[in-house]
């Protein structure tokens, strides 16, 4: 999957410019704010539909603009696909696959397939379980759109489930929540089943990725607490039975105690927990590693590398994590962005150098 053009209207601090991108490794630099970010934050919407900083979608309309839009034209094995989305102060945004608009997320996502990584990924190992949970679910929303469905419908049950949970009614809540749990352990079992798998992926390639940005120093090991395994209907019916097992539990906190709006990742650096006792760069290796063995599941599900979207990465690894990540990631398209990297760090793999100024390109060469 490469993109080859990304146009920005009104889009942050772009007023209209055009990027073309490399097939292999491009950096994009510039002083501070001066849109990098943005360019990386509007490929990043192009594949998933949503921002990975901002919660709502007019922010990224460019100020004292009603409308702003983003086109990006990406090379898949299946051939040329443009998606595009426009923004307004008034409306709900508007998607558009090959010219045609499309009325779900479920619909956008799939058509190019990213994986993002900006400074604050380090939450995915140091922060809450949530994190670690919207890492798998971006994952493996690009990745099924049945997994993204599920996950959909698992949300919107679970959320009127935890409602019953809190009426005053007892006997309503004991007649009615079978319902909602018939449904509930369906759409959990396709989530539970679709991590396990993606996690069991995963964890092989993030210790041998860890290994190699760390020199071979660091043993990362992954663990997955979700404790439900097997099949759909092995899993469903577990949950089903602890769901019963569990019921005074969840009407005595109003909400569901279990289920995989709880699951986490574990992971460990030599056997020790590397959230308490990973330093900084261990903690930012580790998050790489993921993303880079996220691309690999890409790669082994779908024949293509996704594209790979590097927010400000390499200006936080020594010289050495540096020289090994690029050589990590130079078989996918992969767009950097940074302030002031030395070239020689690309050693002798070619890339295309776009430098950014004031929501403008101010050039672009090749090395
Ligand atoms: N909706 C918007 N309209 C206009 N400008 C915006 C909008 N949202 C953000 N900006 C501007 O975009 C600029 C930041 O761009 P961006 O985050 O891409 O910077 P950057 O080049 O990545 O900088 P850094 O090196 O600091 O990370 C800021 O000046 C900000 O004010
Ligand atoms: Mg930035």
């Amino acid at each position: 999957m490469k993109i080859k053009s990304l146009k920005l209207k009104n889009f942050r601090n772009y007023a209209d410019e055009t990027f073309t991108f490399g097939d292999g490794l491009n950096l994009l630099s510039g002083e501070n704010a001066q849109g990098k970010t943005n360019a990386a934050e509007a490929i990043f919407f192009l594949c998933t539909g949503y921002s990975p900083r901002a919660n709502r979608d007019k922010l990224v309309v460019k100020f004292g603009e009603d409308s702003g839009e983003i086109t990006g034209v990406a090379d898949s094995l299946y051939g040329e696909v443009s998606v595009k989305i426009i923004f307004s102060q008034s409306d709900n945004k508007r998607m558009f696959v090959n010219g045609i608009e499309v009325l779900r997320i479920s619909e956008l996502l799939g058509n190019i397939h990213s994986v993002f990584f900006n400074p604050s990924e380090l939450k995915l190992v140091q922060e809450s379980p949530e994190d670690r949970r919207r890492f798998m679910n971006i994952s493996l929303s690009q990745m099924s759109k049945t997994y993204f469905r599920a996950l959909q419908s698992y949300n919107k049950i679970l959320a009127q489930r935890n409602n019953l949970l809190k009426d005053k009614d007892v006997s309503l809540i004991r007649e009615t929540l079978p319902v909602w749990d018939a449904q509930l352990c369906k759409q959990a079992a396709v989530i539970i089943k679709a991590r396990n798998s993606f996690l069991t992926e995963i964890s092989p390639i993030a210790q041998e990725k860890h290994a190699f940005l760390s020199g071979g120093r660091e043993d990362l090991a992954l663990k997955t607490e979700s404790g439900y395994f097997g099949e759909e209907d092995d899993i469903a019916y577990a949950l089903s039975e602890d769901l019963k097992t569990g019921f005074e539990r969840d009407l005595r906190l109003g909400f569901t105690g279990i289920g995989p709006h709880r699951d986490d990742i574990k992971f460990t650096l030599n056997g020790e927990d590397a959230r308490i006792y990973g330093s900084q760069g261990q903690q930012r290796t580790i998050a790489l590693s993921l993303k880079l063995a996220e691309a690999e599941t890409f790669k082994a599900r779908f024949g293509e590398y996704p594209v790979m979207i590097l927010d400000d990465v390499l200006s936080e690894l020594d010289r050495k994590r540096q020289t090994k990540l690029i050589d990590a990631v130079s078989k996918m398209q992969t767009i950097f962005t940074a302030t002031g990297i030395s070239r020689s760090i690309f050693k002798n793999v070619p890339f295309t150098h776009i430098t950014i100024k004031d929501g403008s390109v101010k050039s672009v060469k090749e090395y």
